[in-house]
């Protein structure tokens, strides 16, 4: 069975085509047959960290119906299927974003998850990823303008009966200005999976192209990833981090 599940934020910045990317890797190393869209049309990114940015046909060429499925499925080297979506402003004349649902059921069956790297605000874009999407990770910095965001996001899944999976808290500093877990859980009603540091790793693997979880995979924020993706499956990551690991992913 096709799992279906949008990470979505309502607010943009927060972490969504970095996890996104993140959860594919590990997926796949769990021997997960994953698919990663990006569902943000109108600002997609996804390619460029996965490094699918110039490529012939991409999604937006899928929704005017200038590409068959099979030409805008990529391979990630390490193993999952990518579909990007086109940089240009010019492609989004005669995008049709309702197709995007033929789309995932074009998909179901023929992969074990498809992750939507949802586009941020609550607009039809947003939404429409929502409402494709079996399951929902709602995904947050530890700020009231972020977590007000993943509130209405919760919300609109809630009205269209979608499963919430739970909060992600990303780029958590525990600092005194934050809002802490229980906050969140308390302003939001769902329970925290998981709390992502901030990391400076995340930025270095940025700049390399590549997953934190792959480039550097001892580091705090990459620990966190993991065991999410773990989580989703059902599984517990015991990470057992000797000193000298530690010692090394800090100089990384
Ligand atoms: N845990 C983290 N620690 C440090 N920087 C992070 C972390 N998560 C994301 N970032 C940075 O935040 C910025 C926005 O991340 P991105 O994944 O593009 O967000 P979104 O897709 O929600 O717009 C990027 O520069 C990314 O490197
Ligand atoms: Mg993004």
């Amino acid at each position: 069975m096709t799992r279906i599940i949008s990470i979505a934020s309502g607010k943009g910045g927060v972490g969504k085509t970095t996890l996104v990317s993140n959860l594919s890797h590990v997926l796949t190393e769990l021997g997960k047959d994953v698919t990663v869209i990006d569902a943000n049309l109108t600002t997609p990114h996804l390619g460029l960290h996965l490094g699918f940015h110039m490529v012939p046909k991409s999604l937006h060429d899928f929704l005017r119906g200038d590409a068959k499925l099979k030409d805008i499925i990529y391979y990630h080297p390490y193993g999952f299927k990518v579909i990007p979506a086109g940089l240009s402003v010019n492609e989004l004349i005669g995008v049709d974003a309702n197709k995007l649902q033929n789309l995932t059921l074009n998909l179901l069956g023929k992969t074990d998850f498809i992750l939507l790297d949802s586009a941020p605000s609550l607009g039809k874009e947003a939404t429409l990823s929502l409402k494709i999407s079996d399951e929902i990770l709602l995904l947050t910095n530890p700020n009231i303008p972020a977590v007000l965001d993943i509130l209405k996001v919760a919300k609109i899944a809630e009205n269209l009966n979608k499963v919430i999976l739970g909060i992600v808290v990303n780029r958590v500093n525990r600092k005194e200005n934050e809002l802490s877990l229980k906050e969140i859980e308390d302003l939001v009603k769902y329970p925290v999976i998981s709390e992502i540091p901030e990391d400076i790793n995340v930025q270095k693997s940025l700049t390399a192209r590549r997953a934190l979880v792959d480039y550097n995979p001892e580091s705090p924020a990459a620990i966190e990833m993991r065991k999410l993706g773990y989580f989703l499956v059902g599984k517990e990551f015991n990470y057992k981090q000797s000193f000298l690991k530690r010692l090394f992913s800090w100089f990384k």
